[in-house]
């Protein structure tokens, strides 16, 4: 599976011949600026919560690509009632088997309201499994013992963690989750976008090479093999 990380807490996963990108906040953020949305190709997006900061370009890359949005109910209501023509209704503890492989919705813990201040549903995490490779996306969400469940039930081979902390966990509870999840390889996200959210990158690497395990600081608009 290949990660391409486009800033913030949006990514592209291609695994199995399908493009799922996830959370696509990138035109508001100047992190990103070198991304262009009218070039990004997916098949699915999944949407974790409603903040702005997940959900910004999830319309108009829906409508460019027709890609299926993949959400808790509340969020596809709310994206329907703005011209989604694809989307497909999830909860918390629910899972369904797409062409790609399986998607388990999972606890976060953190809130979801909509950009308008509409009701967002709970956010959730997402458990990716396909034949090669399974992931865990936590979206944005506190350290919650819930994930010692997700490490028990699946072989977990890349982990997606908010690092950032002020609004999510930061790197010390991340490196918790990590070893929860009993994943090796951790994707950081969520991270330096605003400065309340800033992280020392090497002192962050160091914390998660203590316990044996690789985080992964992509630069935005570049990828890495799993
Ligand atoms: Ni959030
Ligand atoms: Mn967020």
């Amino acid at each position: 599976m290949k990660v391409t990380y486009y800033g913030h807490s949006s990514f592209l996963v291609e695994i199995n011949k399908t493009k799922l990108l996830f959370d696509p906040f990138i035109t508001p953020n100047p992190l990103a600026a070198q991304i262009d949305i009218n070039k990004i190709e997916c098949d699915y997006i999944l949407v974790s919560h409603g903040h702005s900061d997940h959900i910004a370009d999830c319309l108009a890359i829906a409508e460019r690509t027709q890609a299926t949005v993949i959400s808790n109910y509340e969020i596809i209501v709310w994206l329907q009632a703005r011209g989604l023509k694809k989307g497909h209704m999830m909860n918390t503890g629910g899972h369904w088997i797409f062409d790609f492989g399986k998607v388990k919705c999972v606890n976060a813990i953190h809130s979801s309201s909509m950009p308008d201040g509409s009701y967002g549903g709970n956010p959730l995490g997402f458990l990716v499994e396909t034949p090669k490779k399974s992931f865990y996306y936590s979206g944005d969400t506190a350290l919650t013992l819930d994930m010692q469940l997700i490490g028990d039930y699946k072989k977990i081979d890349v982990a997606l963690f908010p690092i950032g902390n002020n609004f999510t966990m930061g790197v010390d509870n991340a490196v918790i989750a990590a070893q929860f999840v009993k994943c090796d390889k951790i994707v950081g996200l969520h991270y330096d976008t605003f400065d309340i959210i800033k992280i020392d990158h090497q002192d962050a690497c160091d914390r998660f090479a203590s316990v044996g395990k690789d985080l992964f600081l992509i630069p935005v608009g570049e990828s890495v093999s799993f």
